[in-house]
């Protein structure tokens, strides 16, 4: 897979779970199969859960990098980039911080020696971070209640999200990412602002990415391509960063499979992603959101759908490898 895509765009996966599942999160304790086909197949790893705060910040002051470590040193091994995600988000963050009572500047200086903690560690070898995650809701507004930092520090605080990041690490893309922001819509269109008001003011704010999280009960983002231009067209790079394309299932076990009618649905989403990643110059990588269904966050979060993925437990492709791999072929 890894070698089919055009110059410039990488094919990534999701590794090493850890969030919902019961794991280590160390990418040592994947199979060696699993290894391999992550090897083999893909150019870039995102970590799914282990650079995310609850996992490398687990104290006040104490950081954890284990488990994000031993990502960074398979991806060096195996000449792959490493998409780091995620610094700033509502999210999976440590109770300590959440439940904490901090004055504004305790936060500030929280959010502060946490990214160059963190994008210093790893400097120089992440290809994107995601800087921001999620920040807006769908009806464009920012999500101030629920995000930490936005309800106690305003939102000038993404501002300095975004400095600190560069601070820290100058060689990295430094992106937005959130989902359902695949087509032109309120919530991609307030990115579309956001990212230019930051650039305005001399913020470096380098790319767009769409999870896509897709759902066939819901029809194919139309506008995908028209939106990921405008932003390529407007000078910032885009990702898809956590492709999975789930279905309905009989039955609420994650090894459920849906119809092989919605199979071949399936895998034209995956190969329409890929075209237009593909044909949007600066779009630098398009990563699947796990490799094994029986892995996937999918069936824990949306009960009665999954089979989102591109291969089955026994490592078997399903059409949605091959879809991704020709199209991705033919953007070349
Ligand atoms: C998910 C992981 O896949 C799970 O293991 C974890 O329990 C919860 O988070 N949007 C994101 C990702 O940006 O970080 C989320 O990942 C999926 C939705």
């Amino acid at each position: 897979m890894r070698n089919h895509a055009r110059k410039g765009l990488k094919v990534g996966v999701a590794v090493a779970g850890g969030g919902h599942l019961n794991a280590d999160g160390s990418i040592d304790g994947l199979s060696d199969q699993q290894r391999a086909v992550i090897a083999r197949e893909f150019s870039s790893l995102s970590p799914e859960n282990q650079t995310k705060w609850e996992f490398l910040h687990p104290e006040q002051g104490r950081y954890n990098f284990a488990g994000g470590d031993t990502i960074f040193e398979f991806a060096a091994q195996h000449g792959q980039v490493v998409r780091g995600h995620t610094l700033f988000w509502h999210s999976q963050n440590p109770e300590w911080l959440e439940q904490g009572q901090f004055s504004e500047g305790e936060l500030r200086e929280i959010l502060r020696d946490h990214i160059l903690t963190v994008a210093g560690r790893y400097r120089g070898r992440v290809q994107q971070w995601d800087v921001a995650n999620e920040v807006f809701h769908e009806d464009g507004t920012l999500r101030l209640e629920g995000n930490i930092w936005l309800r106690e520090l305003g939102p000038e605080i993404l501002a300095d999200a975004f400095r600190w990041a560069a601070e820290a690490d100058p060689h990295a893309y430094l992106f937005f990412n959130d989902y359902n922001v695949e087509g032109l819509n309120a919530k991609s269109d307030a990115y579309f602002e956001l990212a230019h008001k930051l650039r305005e003011q001399g913020v470096r704010v380098d790319g767009f990415s769409a999870q896509a999280h897709l759902s066939l009960a819901y029809p194919f983002p139309d506008t995908m391509a028209a939106n990921f231009a405008r932003f390529d067209k407007a000078g910032f790079h885009t990702a898809v960063t956590e492709l999975d394309v789930r279905g309905p299932v009989p039955a609420y076990t994650v090894a459920a499979n849906m119809s092989e009618e919605n199979r071949v649905i399936q895998a034209e989403w995956y190969g329409r992603v890929a075209d237009i990643c593909s044909a949007t110059p600066g779009c630098l990588s398009l990563t699947v959101w796990g490799l094994l269904d029986e892995q996937s966050w999918v069936p824990g979060v949306f009960p009665g759908e999954g089979d989102a993925l591109m291969f089955e437990g026994d490592f078997a492709k399903k059409p949605a490898y091959y879809a991704l791999r020709s199209a991705l072929h033919a953007g070349r």
